[in-house]
């Protein structure tokens, strides 16, 4: 079964072809990272106006890769929440459109279940059951993958996403935008105990996290160096920061798989490419003998071809979308 695949839930708008589930035929992506990357974040507008330009080309430019005509898709495949409600309906009225010209079926998608399903495309002979640490620019959650459609989020965090808290840190560092890749490739560099840092626990809610009082902290420290003309050691501060994420996200992963007997443990989401956490959740997992699936690194950030992956097990799974499907800026994944 062929399924075309949409993704346009933030700054990249993505197109993809995916074969039964597991095999990607073509992944384009068109990032838009540059364009934002001069206001320091995301301009919501702009996103969707970018889409808007982007998706036709990058649709036609998937199937010519996956050397298939529009006529030999069985399925159309869209991200329809969480994500900026603007940049999401593009991709959903596209994927309408699509779909009801080729008489085909519409299968709505929840990104961070995409995010999830990169694993399926990484590791071939991943299947459910397993626990999941979901770490992206907008969500930070800890997803119990019970069937490939039947997930509950067992914490969450309460504040910020861990990437966004790693945006805006890699911003008061002066490291540009989208800042969480080069700030975790200043962090290699320096000392991890240079700045004590502080480690968020939310009362009587284990497996639940907090980042804003961690980004609070970092900020406060670069702006007292600033007023008192202190040179900041900002590898030391990198790669302190990038410690307490860490030590944020991986207890409690492991504290979820012994909550939930799983053996298994996967991560998904831009920040799975932090090479702290990776480092990190690799030690963690074997010295308690658990089972660790790492997404490659291209499939960590947002692309189609996960959403393809995790289209084709919920059309298994008998859903579709009809044309009054509507976008979500936020969605329960346990929903779908
Ligand atoms: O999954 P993603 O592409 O978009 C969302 O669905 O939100 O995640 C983007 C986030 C950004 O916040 C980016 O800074 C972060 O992932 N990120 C990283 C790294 N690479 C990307 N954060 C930490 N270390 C990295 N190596």
């Amino acid at each position: 079964m062929n399924i075309l695949a949409i993704e346009s839930s933030c700054d990249e708008t993505a197109a993809a072809v995916v074969r039964d589930g597991r095999e990607v035929l073509s992944d384009c992506i068109a990032s838009q990272a540059d364009m934002h990357a001069i206001y320091g974040g995301v301009v919501p507008e702009i996103a969707s106006r970018k889409h808007i330009e982007a998706i036709v080309g990058l649709t036609d430019e998937a199937l010519r890769q996956a050397d298939l005509a529009k006529q030999e898709i069985d399925a159309v495949a869209v991200t329809y929440a969480p994500g900026l409600i603007g940049a999401v309906l593009v991709g959903v009225n596209f994927a309408k459109s699509l779909t009801y010209g080729l008489g085909i079926p519409l299968v709505p998608v929840h990104h961070v279940r995409g995010h999830i399903a990169a694993n399926y495309i990484t590791h071939q002979d991943l299947e459910p059951p397993f626990l999941c640490l979901c770490v992206s620019g907008g969500n930070t959650l800890i997803v119990d993958v019970k069937d490939y459609t039947e997930m509950a989020v067992l914490g969450a965090s309460r504040d910020d996403a861990a990437g966004e808290c790693f945006d805006k840190v890699a911003r008061v560092l002066g490291l540009g935008y989208p800042g969480g890749a080069p700030l975790d490739k200043l962090a290699r560099t320096g000392d991890d105990s240079r700045y004590p840092l502080p480690r968020a626990h939310v009362e009587g809610h284990d497996l639940d996290m907090s980042f804003s009082g961690l980004k609070t902290a970092v900020l406060n420290l670069v702006h007292n160096a600033e007023q008192k003309g202190e040179k900041l050691d900002l590898p030391g501060l990198a790669a302190s920061f990038s410690a307490a994420v860490s030590d944020t996200l991986v207890p409690r992963t492991l504290a979820a798989a012994r909550m939930t007997g799983r053996r298994k443990v996967a991560v998904a989401g831009g920040v799975a490419a932090n090479s702290r956490l990776r480092a990190d959740l690799t030690a963690a997992c074997r010295d308690a003998g658990l089972s660790l699936y790492l997404p490659e690194l291209k499939l960590c950030g947002d692309n189609a071809a996960m959403i393809g992956c995790q289209g084709y097990y919920e059309y298994l799974a008998g859903k579709r979308a009809g044309m009054d499907l509507n976008a979500y800026a936020t969605r329960d994944i346990a929903l779908g």
